[in-house]
């Protein structure tokens, strides 16, 4: 399952340095780093990257089906970290969709998965993931989000190189079931963690923000939404949760 594996001491970002790169015919290569310069978020904002603080972490694979299935993917990274997370006693961690890592509100992993190659054809899917582990107080003071470490959560110093090999063990395996099964085992675990099911949600829909009730996911990946009693579909775009 595994290719490569390397451990940078700084990138611009983990996810620019595997896009830069051949994938693997077999495989994945992952890279890690201590410190990123231009770490990336979704939507085009950066992630806070400070030495030796949290887990940057990147996968790169080569899969059929093209780029189309890269939220695919995202989803099912998300459900393999938040099983690492539970794994290692952390069953306070949730998903929003798409996929963010949340405890109680406070986000503690986010996710960014980005493509390169064809739409149709073979594509390269990397996977980026950044874990919040011990937040420098200099650094959580530019954060304008919720958010919580790993060390808060556990009360403790946490090892950095035990959480990645969680991540991994759970992460490599669930690339290879997504291959041979596309996303449909991972709906009910995707269920599982899911923290909006049920909740009244805020989402932008046809460009305009409206409010619903978010039903879980449907089998694309899509989030299902009620909205005046209709059954909607959210394929992209920002959720948030309304505060009651
Ligand atoms: C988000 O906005 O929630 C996604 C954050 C993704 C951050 C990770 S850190 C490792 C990898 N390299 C990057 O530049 N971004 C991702």
């Amino acid at each position: 399952l595994l290719h490569d594996l390397q451990v940078a001491w700084t990138v611009d970002s983990t996810n620019a340095e595997l896009l830069r790169c051949s994938a693997p015919q077999r495989g994945v290569s992952v890279l890690l780093a201590e410190r990123q310069t231009g770490g990336r978020g979704r939507r085009g904002r950066t992630w806070a990257s400070p030495l030796a603080a949290h887990v940057y972490l990147s996968v790169l694979r080569l899969f059929e089906g093209g780029l189309g299935r890269l939220a695919g993917l995202s989803l099912v990274a998300g459900v393999a970290v938040a099983e690492a997370l539970h794994d290692l006693g952390y069953t306070q961690a949730q998903l929003k969709w798409p996929n963010d890592v949340l405890v109680d509100g406070r986000k503690l992993v986010g996710l960014l998965a980005e493509g390169g190659g064809e739409y149709a054809g073979p594509a390269r899917a990397v996977i980026g993931i950044g874990i919040n582990v011990h937040m420098p107080p200099a650094f959580a003071e530019q954060i304008t989000q919720p958010w919580v470490d790993l060390d808060t959560l556990a009360g403790a110093s946490v090892d950095r190189n035990t959480v990645v090999a969680a991540v991994l063990a759970r992460l490599l395996p669930a690339l290879e079931e997504f291959d041979r099964e596309g996303l449909a085992p991972f709906l009910p675990r995707y269920a599982a963690f899911d923290m909006l099911a049920g909740r009244e949600v805020r989402v932008q829909l046809d460009g305009e923000w409206q409010h619903g009730t978010a039903l879980g996911l449907a089998d694309d990946g899509a989030l299902r939404v009620r909205i005046d009693g209709r059954e909607r579909l959210l394929h992209a775009g920002e959720v948030s949760v309304r505060k009651a």
